[in-house]
């Protein structure tokens, strides 16, 4: 184990050489670790539980995968829930997000059977944190589809509504006495983008330019809904708060020019603002630049009315609002750049928008290079979701940097360090309302198509051994040593 004071040192010299002072956290700052479902729990057929779109991508298109591995153990956490708490709680952090597996209680996707041993590990968990005073923050879908529902067209058939509503209140009427911070989806651009247009995520279906888009407009209306019946039927007795959450990256303008301000904008809006401008600006909707640049690419392809849905009058208004707090992923930042309209061709989103988005090379990288360190990005989006969708609670979901050293992991350090310096610069020269700072993640994870690749995680765990062990990084003793001074 790294000695404590060797941080604190470490941190102290990272602060003299920047002539910054430590500074203290603000009390109602929460301190929080993350993880989800399938790339931790393993024990993807145990139990009873049913098989999703990942469970079915990993098996039967193992190439999809960096290192083509699977979630089938992962981190083996559904075996380890007193261990894994007790790495929380050993740290001093005050909540842990994690997601539930929809086809571990629900294995055939409906609500007509539920399997009470995915129930039971559940209630286990969520008990096992609040007898350790530990807050459980809970996300209903990353990105756990039941494969059954997937042979409907999943995310583009608008009856996933539905589905999600049967799974939700399953959900809400088993844990929502003891849990009062949801999720309802995490992270809309990953579902849709990279799972029905960019042939990456599950299902991996390249459809872009139309059935990413579909796949929008029903994860917009889904979480309505299911916002909606929180708000109706449990919010009275069960007294808790629900949001999404939404990855943002800083979308820095390429030059000063008009076209790449105009541009960063538009990569904005491709990117986040498609998910958030409807349900946190009052005038709700997808933002109009969006609809503008399809509608007008369509009509170039020879389409007679534009490839993106539209919402009616009455689903806006129902989309619109529909969050107690903005639940924000932060990773890393990107310059955009206007292009000229490709040549005619396939529909794609990307030639929908008209933009480049790149990274800066000088910009610190983690192990792998779309994960670099821009802490000034944070603070300009912390300030664009303020001052564009409301000044409302804040809740950082997810922040964090895959280093190359499995224990050493310094850049992490940094990285973080950096981040929470920010933050504290936007809650008092902004007025951000930044509530949480949530670390992705607890624990290195199957980090989706990147397999075992990347390490995340405060502790690294060694998926070589039976036992997957974990061991603590000096990232986990930055943050224990942070959540003791409650200093930065
Ligand atoms: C965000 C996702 O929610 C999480 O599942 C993933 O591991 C991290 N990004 C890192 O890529």
């Amino acid at each position: 184990m790294i000695n404590s004071k060797f941080l604190v040192l470490f941190y102290l010299f990272n602060y003299a050489t920047n002539l910054t002072i430590l500074r203290k956290l603000p009390d109602d700052l929460v301190l929080a670790s993350a993880s989800s479902s399938y790339q931790i729990e393993g024990a993807w057929n145990e139990d009873g539980k049913g098989e999703s779109i990942w469970d079915r991508m990993v098996h039967t298109r193992p190439g999809r995968i960096l290192d083509r591995s699977t979630g089938d153990v992962a981190c083996d956490s559904y075996h380890k829930i007193k261990h894994d708490v007790e790495l929380i709680k050993s740290m001093g952090l005050e909540q842990y997000r994690f997601s539930i597996s929809w086809p571990r209680i629900l294995p055939y996707g409906y609500a007509n059977h539920i399997n009470m041993r995915g129930v039971q590990y559940y209630n286990e968990l969520i008990d096992e944190l609040i007898a350790n005073g530990i807050t459980p923050v809970v996300t209903l879908y990353h990105w756990e589809l039941p494969q059954i529902f997937q042979e409907l067209g999943g995310w583009t058939n608008a009856l996933i509504a539905e589905w999600f509503e049967q799974y939700a209140r399953v959900v809400f009427d088993h844990f929502g006495d003891r849990v009062k911070l949801w999720i309802t989806i995490n992270e809309p651009k990953q579902i849709c983008s990279f799972g029905y247009a960019g042939g990456t995520f599950a299902p991996a279906l390249e459809i872009s330019g139309i059935a990413d888009y579909m796949c929008a407009r029903n994860v917009l209306l889904t979480h309505a809904r299911i916002f909606h019946l929180y708000k109706n039927s449990y919010q009275s007795i069960q007294k808790g708060k629900i949001g999404i959450t939404i990855e943002c990256s800083w979308m820095e303008p390429a030059t000063n020019s008009t076209n790449d301000y105009e541009a960063a904008d538009r990569a904005r809006q491709f990117d986040f603002g498609l998910y958030a401008h409807p349900i946190f600006t009052p005038a709700g909707d997808f933002p109009e630049i969006f609809k503008k640049f399809i509608a007008e690419r369509s009509r170039a392809e020879g389409h007679q009315q534009s490839r993106l849905p539209s919402f009616s009058e009455s689903e806006i208004r129902n989309i619109r609002g529909t969050a107690d707090f903005f639940g924000l992923n932060y990773y890393s930042s990107r310059y955009a750049k206007d292009i000229k309209p490709h040549p005619i061709g396939k529909p794609s989103s990307l030639k929908d928008s008209r933009i480049e988005i790149y990274t800066d090379p000088n910009w610190i990288t983690g192990a792998d290079p779309i994960f670099r360190s821009v802490p000034w990005g944070l603070r300009n989006i912390l300030k664009y979701i303020k001052h564009n969708y409301g000044d409302m609670d804040l809740f950082i979901t997810e922040i964090g940097f895959p280093d190359y050293e499995k224990f050493n992991d310094t850049k992490t350090v940094k990285y973080h360090n950096d981040h929470l310096n920010v933050v504290l610069d936007a809650i008092h020269l902004d007025k951000v309302k930044v509530k949480t700072y949530t670390v992705w993640s607890l624990m290195d994870v199957f980090e989706w198509t990147r397999g075992y690749t990347l390490g995340f995680g405060l502790y690294h765990v060694d998926f070589e051994n039976d036992n997957r062990t974990r061991t603590p990084k000096w990232s986990r003793e930055f943050f224990h040593t942070l959540a003791t001074t409650r200093t930065v």
